[in-house]
């Protein structure tokens, strides 16, 4: 029996066992309104597209190994834990600390690899049970591009998900977050204006 965690609009996330061992199955399933043959394309690259990405950020940022890939499905690790951003809200603000430093150099590193990850909330991190190592998932919306805009965009990105569930913390996750991403990546001078033209462009709006 299935085990689903997940049924999000382009795919179904699921527990299953391979081999013995606790699996996280993520399955992009059919969409009715798309030509079969075309939505067949578009469900398999994306699967192969994602599958590439986290294989590329595996060994230099904690991601889930990739245990098998199938034409529409990437079946990893099943990390035990549960979402950062529900983590967060148990931490105390040396916990918080620590672990918006840790996320800020999982960016930096990221970035670095020339992957820009494209949906970098707190809701995309696991913080894992038994060992309280932090993990990268969903890169579904990831792509290969080392701009400083785009790298501005995904932190910024990261700075809201704060700024709408963690407001209480959001000063000292913010400046962990960016002070390990700055001591982790190039470009940082460029990132940081970038990011601050972004909050402000979306004040005015
Ligand atoms: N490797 C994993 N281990 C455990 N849970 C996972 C794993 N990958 C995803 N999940 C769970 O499934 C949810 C959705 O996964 P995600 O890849 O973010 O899908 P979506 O693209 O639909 O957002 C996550 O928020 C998390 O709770
Ligand atoms: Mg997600």
């Amino acid at each position: 029996m299935k085990d689903i965690i997940q049924r999000g609009a382009e795919a179904v996330l699921y527990k299953d066992e391979l081999e013995g061992k606790t699996v996280l199955v993520k399955e992009r399933i059919k969409k009715g309104y798309r030509v079969e043959q075309l939505d067949d394309e578009i469900r398999s690259s994306r699967t192969r597209h994602e599958a590439r990405l986290m294989e590329r950020a595996i060994g230099s940022v904690n991601v889930p190994r990739i245990l098998k890939t199938e034409k529409f499905k990437i079946i990893m690790d099943f990390i035990e834990g549960r979402k950062l951003k529900e983590a967060l809200l148990d931490m105390d603000k040396k916990e918080v600390k620590n672990a918006c430093s840790e996320i800020g150099k999982m960016a930096a590193s990221t970035h670095n690899l020339g992957i820009i990850h494209g949906d970098l909330t707190t809701s995309n991190f696991i913080v894992e049970k038994d060992t309280g190592k932090i993990f990268l998932i969903d890169f579904g919306l990831g792509k290969f591009e080392r701009k400083v805009e785009a790298r501005a965009v995904d932190l910024h990105l990261l700075y809201e998900a704060l700024k709408s569930t963690h407001f209480d913390v959001l000063d000292i996750a913010w400046d962990s977050v960016t002070d390990s991403y700055s001591r982790n990546v190039e470009d940082w001078k460029k990132i940081e204006s970038r990011i601050e033209q972004i909050k402000k462009r979306r004040r005015y709006k």
